[in-house]
């Protein structure tokens, strides 16, 4: 595991928006393929995306060759709706850079077979030739994507149910309303999470240190899904201070030792 740390969000998220952007840039420099691209909603990514459409619109990165994957999605919310993560996306990202419709895929929170439309995502994740580079959050228990505590660490896009405390945290975006929040979702696995051959993870604010404290010194844990990146080869943690605030200050200086060795 790679770990980052700025003393804001804004530094933070520029720093993924970049690192982003140099993956996508070494690959077309290889080969022709697309770049495949796992991708987030939230809070925390909002600032990368600013990051990147930026860099869209002063010429210095194009997503024409970007195929991409969202992470999750609400059941029996209409796409429409507006905290739909379809919504979500073309607001935040899509309307404002060239990723071509037809590469962009959201799962279906609305399909008349659920399980169909999972298993069908699996596969054109496969068929795209599997995620280069996944990004994530954290939630504020540890999970990634839509994978709750207790979730598989071998699992695969699915039906999940939301724990009660992660509805709460979201009916922010429901008018408060907690009934408002659906009660399923659909969800990459965290075995399709790690599936990618890199993953990035955000994770910003002191409302976050907790789960980070747990992901990065605590044991691989189910408790804890967002922990399996241990298990992944090329996993990075992006934070900013407050959201590191709970790692032991050992913790913290190695892993700046580590930046200065790969920056020289
Ligand atoms: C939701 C999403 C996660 C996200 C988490 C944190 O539960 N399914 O993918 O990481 O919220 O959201 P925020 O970035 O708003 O704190």
């Amino acid at each position: 595991m790679n770990l980052i740390i700025r003393k804001t969000a804004e530094e933070a998220a520029v720093w993924a928006a970049h690192y982003i952007a140099m993956r996508i840039r070494e690959k077309a420099e290889r080969t022709d393929k697309p770049f495949v691209l796992g991708l987030p909603t939230g809070s925390t990514p909002i600032g990368t995306y600013q990051e990147l459409i930026r860099m869209f619109k002063a010429g210095e990165i194009s997503f024409k060759n970007v195929i991409t994957f969202n992470m999750d999605e609400y059941v029996g919310l209409p796409e429409t709706h507006p905290e739909s993560y379809h919504s979500f996306m073309l607001r935040n990202f899509f309307y404002h850079v060239d990723v071509p419709w037809d590469n962009i895929h959201i799962l279906n929170g609305n399909a008349a077979d659920l399980e169909k439309e999972c298993a069908d995502y699996e596969q054109a994740i496969t068929e795209a030739g599997g995620i280069d580079l996944f990004l994530g959050g954290i939630g504020e228990d540890g999970h990634i994507a839509f994978n709750e505590p207790f979730s598989s660490l071998v699992s695969r896009t699915r039906v999940v149910t939301l724990t009660h405390d992660t509805r709460v945290v979201n009916s922010r975006f429901f008018a408060g309303d907690v009934n408002q929040v659906p009660k399923q979702a659909l969800t990459v696995g965290v075995a399709t999470i790690l599936g990618a051959k890199e993953v990035v993870i955000l994770g910003f604010g002191e409302k976050k240190a907790a789960a980070v404290k747990a992901g990065v010194e605590g044991a691989y844990s189910h408790t804890i899904t967002f922990s399996a990146l241990q298990a992944h080869e090329y996993g990075t943690v992006v934070l900013d201070e407050p959201a590191a605030s709970r790692l032991s200050s050992e913790t913290v200086r190695y892993f700046r030792e580590v930046e200065e060795a790969n920056a020289r």
